[in-house]
């Protein structure tokens, strides 16, 4: 399907002309060549060795899914997803980019998906006013089985659900989790819950292609034969260690290099898709939690990594835009273009010699998302601001697949461009472990109190 490949355009962002100081100059790709050479080295030894394995994921066996697909058809036409970080937002993603704009009053293809990432009773509970718990499948999910966030809605729909269907509860339930271990999974084998898994060497955020992503996808319709077509396309395609014919690398360096030489210490993801904003969301998570480190593979203290942002155009046109060509030139911006979409509308005009209107007639609104994503490009690079293009020809699943695994790969050489663990987290351990002391959790004496001693609160300062 060569017509379907994703395109990375960075015309906007490297130069061949010496005057130009503000750009990534094209000489630099010879120069970073070498090293790239050495890390692509270093990335293809750890999926060798097993140690990295998101990128086998395209070519996993997908019959389990298929059977359970058929197996629970026509029982549910709800999926709630329990889950948060890379165990929500990649379901989150897929769906809004890959089914109706408005899957859950209009999915025809399958369930209706629900994904609860988060703890605030209010909005929680107000989806059990619109749901019919009868037709709804749960999917608890959770890499490690103890999220505080996942495990305490878990705890409420369990018991909702036992108070409603007794023994029969776990036909309303499925655990998504570590093969291993985990109290997930020990609470899963006690209940006898229909298991699936987060593979072994897949963290959380990379983990989208896994039963983790796939088990919604495959339930509300997504096509995922073709969703992991992409991925392997762009799996391949990544192989060679030649900058400019492998995307994720490329992007990468160019990524890093704005930010270590030219001060772009901000990404903007840009997606000219209402559809697509939910894949910036997924990026952020991405490249923030995998980049943003404290200390280096030696150790060394470097607090580095890139704030991703998310917009989407051209709403955030009448937001953002003002700011990210006028404000701080401290971002590096990615715009992500659609170029053909499934719909489309063509304007006709009966104001003839409005010129506020004349200009639209006979036009399309794909014409007008495009330009605008154009002019928001020509805005930013007249402002010195470098620009990326994502080209995506038409969004489908084997074009979202490729889009997914490009920035996996990025984010792998990102990690090694920066010298850090891409693959970790301390950060986010760090405030579930607060939150573990706080809520009384055995084993957190110490944090609770190394807390309740060094952040003593002056009520003056509340006001
Ligand atoms: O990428 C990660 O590892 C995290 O964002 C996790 O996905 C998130 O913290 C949820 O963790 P878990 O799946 O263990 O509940």
């Amino acid at each position: 399907m060569p017509n379907q490949q994703i395109r990375l355009d960075v015309n906007l962002a490297i130069t061949s002309d010496p005057e130009i100081n503000h750009l990534m100059h094209v000489s630099l790709l010879d120069e970073y060549q070498k090293q790239i050479s050495v890390y692509h080295s270093e990335i293809e030894a750890e999926k060798k060795a097993r140690k990295i394995r998101f990128q086998e994921l395209p070519l996993q066996d997908l019959s389990k899914l298929k059977a359970f697909k058929k197996e629970v058809e026509g029982k549910f036409d709800t999926l709630v997803v329990l889950g948060i970080g890379g165990s929500a937002l990649g379901n989150i993603a897929l769906a809004s980019a890959l089914l109706h704009s408005y899957q859950q009053i209009a999915n025809k293809k399958g369930m209706r998906l629900f994904v609860t990432d988060n703890v605030d009773p209010d909005w929680f509970l107000d989806l059990f006013d619109v749901i019919n718990p009868d037709k709804t499948l749960f999917n608890v999910i959770s890499k490690s089985g103890g999220t505080a966030e996942t495990m305490s809605q878990f705890l409420y729909v369990w018991e909702l659900l036992v108070a409603k269907y007794g023994d029969k509860a776990k036909d309303h339930m499925v655990a998504t989790t570590d093969e291993k271990s985990g109290y997930l999974l020990d609470i899963a084998n006690e209940l006898g819950l229909r298991k699936f898994v987060v593979p072994e060497g897949v963290g959380g955020r990379f983990s989208v292609l896994s039963d983790v992503g796939l088990l919604s996808s495959i339930l509300i319709g997504i096509d995922v034969d073709e969703l992991l077509a992409g991925a392997a396309a762009m799996e391949k395609r990544c192989q060679t260690d030649e900058l400019l014919k492998n995307p994720a690398y490329l992007n990468a360096l160019i990524h890093y290099f704005y930010d270590v030489q030219l001060g772009k210490s901000i990404s903007v993801m840009m997606p000219y898709s209402s559809t697509l904003k939910y894949l910036a969301d997924w990026y952020a998570q991405l490249w923030g939690e995998s980049l943003g480190k404290r200390y280096d593979l030696k150790g060394r203290e470097v607090f580095v990594g890139q704030t991703p942002v998310k917009a989407v155009g051209p709403t955030d046109q009448h937001s953002q835009v003002q700011l990210y060509c006028e404000g701080p030139n401290d971002k590096i911006f990615t715009l992500v273009e659609v170029e053909k979409n499934h719909r489309d509308i063509s304007f006709k005009n009966p104001f003839k010699g409005n010129e506020g209107t004349d200009y639209l007639d006979k036009r399309s609104m794909n014409e007008l998302i495009r330009a605008e994503l154009k002019g928001t490009s020509i805005a930013l690079a007249d402002a010195e601001r470098p620009v990326v293009n994502v080209i995506f020809p038409e969004v489908n699943a084997f074009t979202v697949g490729q889009f997914i695994m490009m920035y996996e790969l990025q984010t792998a050489m990102a990690g090694k461009l920066y010298q850090i663990n891409p693959y970790d987290q301390p950060g986010v351990e760090a405030g579930k472990k607060a939150t573990f002391a706080l809520m009384g959790r055995p084993g957190f004496e110490g944090e609770k109190k190394r807390i309740e001693t060094s952040y003593t609160f002056d009520y003056r300062f509340i006001i």
